[in-house]
């Protein structure tokens, strides 16, 4: 049986960044998504603030999971379920979902969004009603490519300008995502956070200027170990369709590849977005595994779909 309440912070946050990062090694997927991630990190620890997430407790009082909560709006919320791989057997995904919903259906949420990483969790949201909504898949190719980057002559290629770039790279980012469930509609804030982390590095986010105009940018993610990631690229609409997205995102592989030796690079892109996976495809990049989002309605009972 396994027991949920609200997590305790910071009380909690050393155990649940062990959890996170056992999960992880034994998945080799992250346990849990960014934005949920930083929501963790960023609330903040008085009495009066609504915890991030539900931490889930073996009999014995061992942490096995972390349901993180974040409410979209006052009707919507997006669950993330990291589980312990011991502890992800039909009866305690079942529950775990059931207690989830019930806990954000307390708050007052009619509908849950849930993520699942690994194939156990997407089964028991199919058995309990939930409905396919979203599907990102996981690229990969291993690296180095034959191909160089080619640039027409009056695109200009640097990296970010720390200081400089901040509101053209804001505009442009919004601009090519308007609409876009996460890379959409980005505050300074936004950029300031993920700068912040380790693996942040400005010239590992290449910028594409026309003259004063930015024309489209490839911004690369080199953990300490291992593959290289395209975070985000994005050419602007104007821009579109004339082969800059496929020279941008040689010029991020190049840099990640020649720089810090990256063996692969790996992305994740909506499966509905054609022209960006038609472009990775055509470049060497195939599928790896598939991450979805499913939607579920709450009743009085848990949640269900309908
Ligand atoms: C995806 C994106 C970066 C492509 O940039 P682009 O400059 O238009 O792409 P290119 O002109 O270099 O085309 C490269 C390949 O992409 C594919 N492609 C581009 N536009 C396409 C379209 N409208 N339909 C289908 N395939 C398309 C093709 O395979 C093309 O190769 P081809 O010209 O040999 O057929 C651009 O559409 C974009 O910024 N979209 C919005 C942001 C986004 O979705 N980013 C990716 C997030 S994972």
């Amino acid at each position: 049986m396994l027991n949920l309440r609200w997590v305790d912070l910071p009380g909690d946050l050393a155990a649940l960044e062990n959890l996170v990062a056992r999960i992880e090694e034994h998945d080799g997927h992250p346990a849990m998504g960014e934005r949920k991630y930083f929501h963790l990190l960023d609330s903040p620890s008085d009495s009066d603030a609504f915890p991030p997430g539900l931490v889930a407790e073996d009999d014995g009082g061992r942490m096995v999971g972390y349901l993180a909560t974040l409410e979209e709006d006052s009707r919507l919320w997006t669950v993330e379920a990291a589980v312990s791989p011991d502890c992800r057997s039909d009866g305690h995904l079942t529950h775990l979902l059931a207690e989830a919903g019930r806990a954000v259906g307390n708050r007052g949420g009619r509908s849950v969004r849930l993520w699942a990483y690994v194939p156990e969790l997407a089964r028991a949201a199919e058995r309990a009603g939930f409905v396919l909504e979203r599907e990102l898949y996981h690229m990969r190719v291993p690296l180095p490519l034959g191909e160089r980057p080619q640039f027409p002559p009056e695109i200009a290629i640097r990296g970010f300008r720390d200081g400089l770039d901040e509101d053209a790279w804001l505009e442009g980012n919004n601009r090519a995502f308007a609409g876009h469930p996460e890379n959409g509609n980005w505050a300074f804030a936004d950029l300031e956070r993920r700068r912040r982390r380790p693996w942040f590095s400005s010239e590992g986010l290449r910028m594409a200027w026309d003259g004063d105009d930015l024309a489209g940018f490839c911004w690369t993610k080199v953990p300490s170990s291992g593959a290289g990631e395209i975070y985000v690229i994005a050419v602007l609409p104007g821009y579109q369709g004339r082969g800059l997205g496929r020279a941008l995102l040689l010029e991020g592989i190049r840099h990640m590849h020649e720089r810090d030796r990256a063996p692969a690079c790996v992305l994740y892109v909506d499966a509905s977005n054609l022209p960006a996976v038609n472009m990775y495809r055509s470049m060497g990049f195939r599928h790896h595994h598939t991450d979805r989002s499913y939607l579920g309605q709450l009743r009085a009972n848990g949640p269900g779909g309908g």
